[in-house]
């Protein structure tokens, strides 16, 4: 693998499982150095242990990043680790199966859900953006990038808190973008589409995946290496003419028709696509 990252120090929220951790092992693989956040200690230090394993460097923070201060002493314990601060991944987000259940809709969710997910979800991103900011601004720019979901940009009927917090990830990444891209740094959202992992999706019911299966034009649904991918080249100076986007990232689950998953049953039925 290239190492077009050599030099650069990355943070990778929520990166002590599912694609975080993927991505935080794929940056590392790249050359950078990566700081392995999560609010789970032991599984942050076990995705680092990978990384050292492999041959990479990395730092394993507990944070919780609805905390200020938690944040705060993070990025201090980074900069004091590796110098600098190149490449922030937003990534965290609370989606336990206790969220997505309280999640729910308006009249159903769980204030108590909706406040998660907006704290820690969103004001968690902005908080890390407000504490990395200034170094990236003292070492002359860097890349910023915000996980987000096609649930932040069409309506649905479950997860409102979810979709809210999603939803205001993508303006907070073109804030950032119009706030300090003279000054070098860049900020971007990818908006995922469903993707297995070994955390939170293998609760979700069989039925449930099929379902969403459908709605990609992939042959299957997507795998934690295919975003990481993504992150590593947002990171990386190959996108270097890239800010204030909002990339899918989502075997194209946002880009057709609400009608085209009935009307290919439809046609299949049919025998024919003749309209
Ligand atoms: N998997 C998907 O299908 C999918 C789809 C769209 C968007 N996304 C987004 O991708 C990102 C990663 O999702 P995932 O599927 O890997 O989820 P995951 O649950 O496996 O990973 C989330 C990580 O965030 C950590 N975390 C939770 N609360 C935290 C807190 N307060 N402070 C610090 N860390 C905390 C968890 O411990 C976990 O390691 C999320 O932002 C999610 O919304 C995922």
């Amino acid at each position: 693998m290239t190492a077009r990252l050599e030099g650069k120090v990355a943070i990778v929220t929520g990166s002590g499982h599912g694609i975080g951790a993927e991505t935080a092992r794929v940056l590392a693989a790249q050359g950078a150095r990566v700081a392995v956040v999560d609010i789970e200690l032991a599984a942050a230090q076990g995705v680092a242990a990978q990384i050292d394993a492999a041959g990479g460097q990395a730092l394993a923070v507990q944070v919780d990043v609805t905390s200020e201060e938690s944040i705060r002493a993070m990025v201090s314990a980074v900069v004091e680790r590796f110098g600098r601060i190149d490449v922030l991944h937003n990534n965290a987000a609370a989606l336990d199966t206790a969220q997505r259940q309280s999640d729910r809709d308006v009249c159903n969710v769980d204030v108590a859900a909706w406040d998660k997910a907006l704290d820690v979800n969103a004001r968690g991103a902005m908080l890390c953006c407000k504490h990395v900011v200034p170094h990236m601004l003292e070492a002359g720019g860097g890349s910023i990038i915000f996980a987000t979901s096609g649930f932040g940009q069409l309506g649905d009927v479950t997860l409102t808190a979810y979709a809210a917090s999603k939803a205001a990830l993508m303006a907070l990444a073109r804030s950032v973008a119009a706030q300090y891209g003279k000054q070098g740094i860049r900020s971007n959202a990818i908006m995922i589409g469903f993707v297995i992992n070994d955390h939170a999706q293998k609760t979700v019911p069989e039925e449930i995946k099929q379902i969403l299966l459908e709605q990609h034009l992939t042959p299957e649904l997507g795998r934690p290496r295919q975003i990481a991918d993504v992150v590593a080249f947002l990171a990386s100076e190959e996108s270097s003419f890239i800010t204030g986007a909002v990339i899918p990232v989502d075997g194209g689950f946002t880009s057709h028709s609400p009608a085209m998953v009935p009307l290919r049953q439809y046609f299949e039925r049919q025998g024919s696509n003749k309209l």
